[in-house]
């Protein structure tokens, strides 16, 4: 069952039903300024910090789902009824509904009762404001006198403090009205620079401040005083709970459309220029003036908006793509690539799974997000890139986390994590391809943000590599530390006490638990250090400090994969790890857990088995006894008990999460293996499998939206087999846009040139596409003439040798390739 429709053209999803399995959310600004916004208007908005510089108040984990967001009210003041536009809060059923999700904007339109009304909510570009651009036609026969309400509830305090410390909350909350806006400013009096306005693009008939005066005793947003009598208070809070409510009236003869202007804006001032007059406590608003003038202006508003769909337009133009199939077509070329700017954004911080309270960047996480978004901008990945180097430990290893007000490392969710440097590797290493500049190498980067321990950024992989081979077990395989890439498997822990935290609790200094994950992933680390060592000398000579060449990375790779057939190989397929007694994990040696998916993409992806035939074998036991038709778990058979020795793993019931759930950040992992050993079908079946539209028709059982990926999907030991999970905010995104781009449709960025090798599915004669890649347009061609995929490459109508256009061309440049696969 369906609740809605892709509009390809409009490059938006549309929700048809306000009452979706679970709210179906979307992300509003791309930069500074944040938000969340439901398909019913829920949702929270923050300024960098989802945190610390939360505007507006939101209750996870609350019932009715999602109570609280950017809400509006309309009254008849002739029936004195009324109704929610996004039908909540009030749930008054309504004639007609439909919200359209679309990159970094929504837009809910409804009817009742005779009375269009359309709210476009978006962040225009370089601000820190949203704005609301509220439409209403009277479509009925009769003259209407209407009522509209706003209603937003300030946070502006730690947004922990909301279910931790509020009896302090009760006592601070302030706010100003002064020509008709609204500003908020708790806490402005003491440490905080900054401030919230809100405010409207008409004469208010009046407003409130105060919540409980809004809602009147014990009423909920779906029943306000207010709006039930028609009459604001004027009210102004002191302490409690401070919200911001706007009343207009609105006349509108039968046919007659009026337009209204919220806006919703946060507003820093300099730390001796707070007050106005100087002295006063009260706020300097000047620096609010000049976006409240632009933009209450229906002309600048709409102006706003068009810039931001072009920029949209220019960010997704990056890669484009033309296949036979509409569900690869429209998560390429619109949702994947959007949910990857949402998760190299976000993190893993604000969703409607994470409270935006758990505050880190996570250092694993930003270095993978990075790969399916880098292509869009590089300039923003740069930054990235070396902001999370700048928390690297001397020692190679990394804080798990960092914040993004600071960019400071923490350890809030634990640390050692053995793991982590090595995805610095990666994620420069796609930089560096995709964007030519060998510059970032030499930036001078700190350790452990500690000014005067700079180092050239190039060290800082050397030292990742390092940390891995510092740290070897008793087969000679990677110490696996508090955990690998599965956060979940925790085999120094041993965790008997209730309620204590997996993630942060002293570990053991394990000496003997080791990881076949980070054996491949170190190996993958090595080839990519390899190949930008080659790349370096043959751009700088020797005029650039290696203490490792080329050689001895791949030197490190071999003597790792000769461990991992020693110990790591377990007949068909990758073992997972050995635990703090010796004993293997991920072998037909368990009764459980005898085989994990992770090992098994990671190993292949750092070349294992390709040339011998073991990757097949490793594949094929993944297909036999891992691969469900809602994609591939991540382990079987399900832990059906807690072990004190494995940990949070066995803590989750069979089938859910990292115990036997589909984790869907390892899928793409199996479709880039498959690729490699050149079974497109296979490749493409798997992402056909949890590709979030292909999944569209039984939205019923999946629950989440239909546009962007979830991090789980519940396995095949779960009850609710199929069900999705922890949506948007998750490295799958990152992982199948480059499965998809790379390796199914084989255009990749490589260091020496943008390669084209598609290992596509048998039954396509074809592709078209356009990649920006380095200041070139390449307008690709892919035919299919034979069974195979053998790639021949014509450039500008001239055959080449090999798979890899050769660099450099013009800037600016637009070059024809054609590939034909035989
Ligand atoms: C989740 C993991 C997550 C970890 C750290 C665990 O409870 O299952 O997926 O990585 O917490 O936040
Ligand atoms: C989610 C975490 O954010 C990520 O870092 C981890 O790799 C996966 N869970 C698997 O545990």
């Amino acid at each position: 069952m369906k609740f809605g429709h892709f509009d390809d053209t409009q490059r938006e999803y549309v929700i048809t039903q306000p009452d979706t399995p679970l709210p179906w959310i979307n992300y509003l600004g791309s930069e500074e300024y944040f938000g969340l916004i439901s398909n019913t208007a829920g949702g929270y908005s923050f300024y960098k910090d989802a945190r610390l510089r939360r505007l507006t108040r939101y209750r996870y984990n609350n019932s009715p789902l999602d109570m609280g967001g950017r809400y509006l009210y309309l009254r008849d003041n002739s029936t004195d009824t009324y109704w929610s536009p996004s039908w909540m809060p009030t749930r008054v059923e309504l004639d007609d509904y439909e919200c359209r999700h679309g990159q970094g904007y929504t837009i809910i339109t409804s009817k009742y009762n005779g009375i269009r009304s359309s709210t476009r909510y978006f962040v225009p570009l370089g601000e820190s404001l949203e704005i609301w651009q509220v439409t209403l036609t009277n479509e009925s026969r009769s003259d209407a006198d209407l009522s509209l309400f706003s209603a937003i509830e300030f946070c502006l305090w730690d947004a922990n403090d909301d279910a931790t410390n509020f009896q302090r909350n009760y006592s601070i909350g302030q706010v100003e009205v002064i020509d008709d806006v609204i500003y908020h400013k708790t806490e402005y009096r003491e440490r905080r620079d900054h401030f919230a306005y809100f405010a409207c693009s008409e004469k208010l008939a009046g407003f409130d401040t105060q919540r409980e005066s809004f809602l009147g005793a014990y009423h909920g947003w779906n029943e306000p005083a207010v709006v039930e009598n028609g009459k604001s208070y004027d009210s102004i809070a002191h302490g409690w709970q401070p919200i911001g409510s706007h009343h207009v009236k609105v006349n509108l003869k039968a046919g007659e459309q009026k337009q209204i202007i919220f806006i919703l804006g946060y507003q820093e001032n300099p730390k001796d220029d707070k007050f106005d007059p100087p002295g006063s406590q009260t706020i300097n608003k000047k620096s609010a003036k000049k976006a409240l003038e632009k933009y209450l202006q229906t002309a600048n508003a709409d102006q706003a908006f068009d810039e931001l769909r072009d920029y949209w337009t220019m960010l997704l133009g990056k890669m484009q793509v033309t296949t036979p199939d509409e569900h690869t077509d429209r998560m390429v070329n619109i949702w994947n690539a959007y949910q990857c700017m949402v998760t190299f954004n976000m993190s893993r911080s604000a969703s409607y799974f994470e409270s935006g309270i758990g505050r880190g960047m996570g250092f694993r996480d930003s270095n993978q997000d990075l790969l399916g978004f880098v292509h869009m901008i590089p300039e923003r990945a740069r930054e990235r890139i070396l902001d999370i180097a700048a928390t690297q430990l001397k020692d190679g290893g990394a804080f798990h986390q960092y914040q993004p007000l600071t960019k400071r490392g923490n350890n809030d969710v634990g640390s050692g994590f053995n793991d982590d440097p090595a995805w610095l590797v990666l994620g420069v290493a796609a930089y560096v391809k995709e964007s030519g500049d060998w510059s970032i190498l030499d930036a001078p980067v700190q350790y452990e943000n500690e000014p005067g321990t700079e180092s050239a950024l190039y060290e800082h992989l050397q030292r990742s590599i390092q940390y891995t081979l510092d740290r070897l077990g008793p087969n000679n395989l990677p110490l696996i530390g508090r955990a690998d890439w599965n956060d979940c498997l925790n085999l120094n822990c041993f965790s008997d006490t209730p309620g204590q935290s997996f993630q942060t609790t002293t570990n053991k200094d394990g000496k003997v638990a080791e990881s076949v994950f980070i054996a491949g992933l170190f190996v993958l680390a090595c080839k990519e250090m390899a190949g930008i060592s080659r790349k370096l000398k043959e751009e700088r000579g020797d005029s650039f400090v290696f203490q490792l060449s080329s050689d001895d990375y791949f030197q490190f790779a071999r003597d790792m994969e000769t461990t991992v057939w020693k110990a790591g190989w377990d007949g068909n397929w990758f073992r997972r790890a050995y635990d703090d007694f010796g004993h293997v994990l991920g072998s037909k040696e368990n009764t459980e857990g005898q085989i994990f998916i992770e090992p098994q993409g990671i190993c292949v992806m750092a070349g294992l088995g390709v040339e011998n035939g073991n990757a097949v074998k490793a594949l094929d036991s993944v297909g036999e006894r891992l691969a469900t038709p809602h994609g591939i778990v991540l382990q079987q058979p399900a832990f059906s008990q807690y072990y004190l020795h494995l940990g949070e793993i066995s803590s989750y019931p069979p089938g859910y999460k990292e115990n036997a759930g589909v984790f869907c950040h390892t899928n793409p992992w199996i479709m880039i293996a498959e690729s490699l050993v050149g079974r497109g079908d296979t490749a493409f079946d798997y992402y056909t499998r949890i590709n979030p539209s292909a999944r569209e028709e039984i939205s019923e059982l999946h629950k989440c939206e239909p546009y962007v990926y979830a991090q789980m999907i519940a396995g095949r030991d779960a009850a609710t087999h199929g069900e999705a999970k922890n949506s948007w905010l998750s490295g799958t995104a990152a992982w199948n846009y480059v499965a998809i781009t790379q390796f199914i449709l084989g255009i990749q960025p490589t260091l020496d040139g943008l390669q084209v090798k598609p290992v596509l599915p048998s039954k396509w004669s074809g592709f078209e596409a356009v990649r920006s890649f380095r200041g070139v347009r390449y307008e690709i061609s892919v035919q299919r003439e034979g069974v195979g995929n053998e790639v021949s490459l014509e450039v500008d109508g001239k055959s080449i040798g090999g798979t890899i256009i050769p660099l450099p061309a013009e800037e600016g440049k637009t070059v024809k390739v054609k590939a034909v696969i035989r």
